[in-house]
Order: C-alpha cells, then sequence, then structure tokens
C-alpha cells in the first residue's frame, strides 16, 4: 500500500494498515543506511526544507540526513535569521517557500496545529516534526518501528509509559498509534502532569510505578519538559526521581527482555537513571538510528503522491527512481 496523502500530520490520521506500510518500507530503508553505501536516487531533483521553529539534534538531523541518503536537495532553514524574525507569518513564510519549488516541508512549532495550518495553505507536502502538546508522529512511529524489531509485533504488549504525559507530544502520538497496532499503553505519572482525557485515548492509568512497570514488555520514560511549564507541577528533580525515575531498583519489575526507551534528549538523572539509559536493556541509540530509516521512509512514500503507477515495495533497493515514477 502506498501512502496516499498530501501530508503527515498525526498518528490521528494514520490508519494501522498505513502505519504498517511505513514501518515496512522503514525496514527496507535500514537496510540501505546500514549498507554503508548509504545513497539511493529515489529523491533526486526534489527539495526537502526543515522549518523548525522550537530546538532539535535529532529530528532536524535526522530529517536531513534521510533526505540526502535519498538524494533530495535539502536546506534547513534558521528561523532566527529568516525572515521570521522580521515578523512574517508561517503562512506567508510557507507560501514563500511553496513558490521556490519545495517538495516537502518539515515543520516543529512550539503552537498545536500549525503543521495543519501550513498543510492548508501550501501545495508542497507537510510533515508533522513536533506540533506544540499535540503530536509527535515520526517518533512514534520510530518507536513502533523499534519495538516491531524485537517483538514482529506490537498486538497485546504492555508498554509502560512513564512521566509528564501532559505536556508530551510523543505520549499522545505513541498511545494512538500502539492502540491502533493492537498494543496496551499503561501510563503512571506526578497526578498534576496526568491529562484529564487520556484513559479515553484508550491508555490505562496504573495506580503506582509498580504496577505500570510489573511484567511490561516495553518501557518508555519521557523527558520533563520544564519548558512548557509556566507553574511549578513537582517540589524538586530529586524529589521527581525519587518517586517517578526510572531506574535499576524498580525496571526489575518488567519484564527480564523487556526494552528500555526514551525518545531523547534525556535529563539524567531525573526520569531515567545513567544505569537505565546506558544499560543492557536500553534500545536508545537504536531508537535514533531507526529515526532516519522512518523518516526516509515517510519522505520516499509522500514524494510518490502524484504516482499513477502502483510502486512495488518489495524491489524498491534494486530498481532505479525513474521506472519507480516513470
Ligand atoms: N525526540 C526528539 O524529538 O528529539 P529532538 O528534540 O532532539 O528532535
Amino acid at each position: 500500500m502506498k501512502l496516499n496523502k498530501k501530508d503527515v500530520l498525526g498518528i490521528s490520521e494514520l490508519t494501522a494498515d498505513e502505519i504498517s506500510s511505513v514501518l515496512d518500507i522503514a525496514s527496507i530503508m535500514k537496510k540501505i543506511i546500514l549498507s554503508g553505501t548509504k545513497k539511493t536516487n529515489y529523491l533526486r531533483g526534489k527539495t526537502v526544507l526543515t522549518l523548525f521553529y522550537e530546538n532539535s539534534t535529532r529530528t532536524r538531523v535526522s530529517f536531513e540526513l534521510a533526505a540526502k541518503y535519498l538524494s533530495a536537495d535539502t536546506i534547513n532553514i534558521n528561523v532566527s535569521t529568516s525572515s521570521v524574525a522580521k515578523g512574517e507569518t508561517l503562512i506567508d513564510t510557507g507560501k514563500t517557500l511553496d513558490s521556490m519549488g519545495a517538495d516537502i516541508i518539515i515543520i516543529r512549532h512550539s503552537m498545536s496545529g500549525a503543521p495543519h495550518l501550513l498543510a492548508k495553505n501550501v501545495n508542497s507536502s507537510v510533515i508533522n516534526a513536533g506540533d506544540g502538546m499535540h503530536e509527535h508522529p515520526t517518533q512514534a512511529l520510530l518507536d513502533m518501528f523499534t519495538i516491531r524489531e524485537y517483538y514482529k509485533s506490537l498486538k497485546g504488549l504492555k508498554v509502560a509509559i512513564i512521566g509528564d504525559i501532559y505536556h508530551s507530544r510523543v505520549a499522545r502520538s505513541n498511545i494512538m498509534g500502539l492502540i491502533k497496532m493492537g498494543a496496551k499503553p499503561v501510563i503512571f505519572g506526578p497526578s498534576t502532569l496526568i491529562p484529564t482525557e487520556i484513559e479515553s485515548m484508550g491508555a490505562k492509568l496504573s495506580p503506582t510505578i509498580d504496577d505500570a512497570l510489573y511484567q511490561a514488555d516495553v518501557v518508555m520514560g519521557l523527558r520533563m519538559q520544564l519548558e512548557r511549564q509556566k507553574h511549578a507541577l513537582f517540589p524538586t528533580k530529586n524529589e521527581y526521581a525519587k518517586f517517578f525515575g526510572l531506574n535499576e531498583s524498580n525496571m526489575y519489575l518488567a519484564k527480564e527482555n523487556a526494552l528500555w526507551m526514551h525518545p531523547g534528549p534525556v535529563n539524567r538523572g531525573v526520569e531515567m537513571s545513567s544505569n537505565v539509559i546506558d544499560g543492557r536493556n536500553s534500545v536508545i541509540n537504536e531508537q535514533v538510528t531507526n529515526g532516519i530509516a522512518v523518516r526516509m521512509a515517510l519522505l520516499y512514500m509522500l514524494s510518490g503522491k502524484e504516482s499513477k503507477k502502483e510502486v512495488n515495495y518489495n524491489n524498491i533497493i534494486s530498481i532505479p527512481m525513474q521506472e519507480v515514477y516513470a
């Protein structure tokens, strides 16, 4: 199945079949990354722009690498030195980039819904790289890809998501995606950082951290998002680490081979101890590599939106771009 959409704005808009297709293509893309060549021509002639109004290391760099590995022309727009700093609106910035021939614009913004507004006003495809406290779809896709690599299927897996759920777009996207794929997300965090609507999304709220971690197949820590907190929502970082932190003395409650995950960046010693971050079951660095594969898959699948011909993804490595989209 191809991704028959102009934009990727949220996990809420993807079906389970579409998520599976992205993960399948990402598996092929990962082979390209690990092959050492790291170069294909599938996006030759396409222009990919990254427009980040918020800080990022992993997402921005992995999108740029993904586009480069696919031979697209890539430009990273530095918002602080662009005309945004002179007061240009998001829509005007988008239309300007559209007029320059952008094929795909990747946007991160502190306002929820900014990627949707941009997508409505440009011809280019738009990918949401994180909007406020709303969604971070590519993070959820790379997390599901990482879990699927180990377990083959997400069906029935207990995924404990621990920490600042309220401010976390990663948690929202993951909860939606995991449920669509048949997994069972279980959440725990300070009561001040649990949104009231979370159980209506299908996640189970655990009464204690021990209950959340018990026999979990996957444990996902979340970053304490101090920059999004207008008021102090917990007493001190030390107390947070003591009552809500993931460490070797509570991780033993999860299954012996449980995956230890974190989207990064991590506040070491706050939401996760160094023993866990660098521990035997940690897949945090694999998540980063998988992020490139998943983003390559999305760029590839979106760039084919005008294709009249069905793409044979099984032959993706061996067939030249011209034949795919001729
Ligand atoms: N996980 C994530 O979104 O990291 P960055 O903020 O570094 O992009």
